[in-house]
């Protein structure tokens, strides 16, 4: 059965409860990690989580993704927007993946409308804060189960 899914948090996501309330819950990463664990396994997946604030580790994490997981629910923070490198990795990966974010970002900045990794993504989720996860699980399950999304 393929049901395991690493959750990847890039940069800036372990500052959580203390970012801006008006975008972000005002929860800790370990609480959200906690929440996610349980949608998961309310899904029969087996979730993984890891947060680095280092490009290179995340890409490393996605070369070694294939070896542990058999999908990827990615929220690469800041690094969504412009590094070439995460999308090159997940190319890499070869995974199926659904990109997460806990605001809205296509109504915040103009610079975070665009995603270099949401055309590599088999769906993307934003503007539902925790929920938003339990969504991304959940296409991420049709898809290793081969149903319709
Ligand atoms: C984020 C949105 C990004 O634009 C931002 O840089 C983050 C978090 C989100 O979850 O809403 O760090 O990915």
């Amino acid at each position: 059965m393929r049901n395991r899914v690493a959750v990847l948090h890039g940069v800036n996501l372990d500052q959580l409860g203390r970012r801006d309330p008006r975008h972000y819950p005002s929860l800790t990463l370990t609480d959200l990690e906690l929440r996610v664990g349980r949608f998961a396994r309310e899904l029969g997946l087996e979730a993984t989580f890891s947060q680095t604030n280092h490009e290179g580790e995340f890409c490393e994490w996605l070369h070694e993704a294939s070896e542990r997981a058999d999908g990827l629910l990615l929220n690469p923070g800041a690094w969504t927007h412009y590094s070439y490198a995460i999308r090159d990795a997940l190319e890499i990966a070869g995974l199926p993946a659904v990109e997460v974010h806990l605001s809205a970002v296509d109504q915040r900045e103009e610079w975070r409308r665009l995603s270099v990794i949401r055309d590599l993504c088999v769906g993307s989720v934003q503007g539902r804060g925790i929920d938003g996860y339990r969504d991304g699980l959940e296409l991420l399950r049709s898809t290793l189960q081969g149903g319709a999304a």
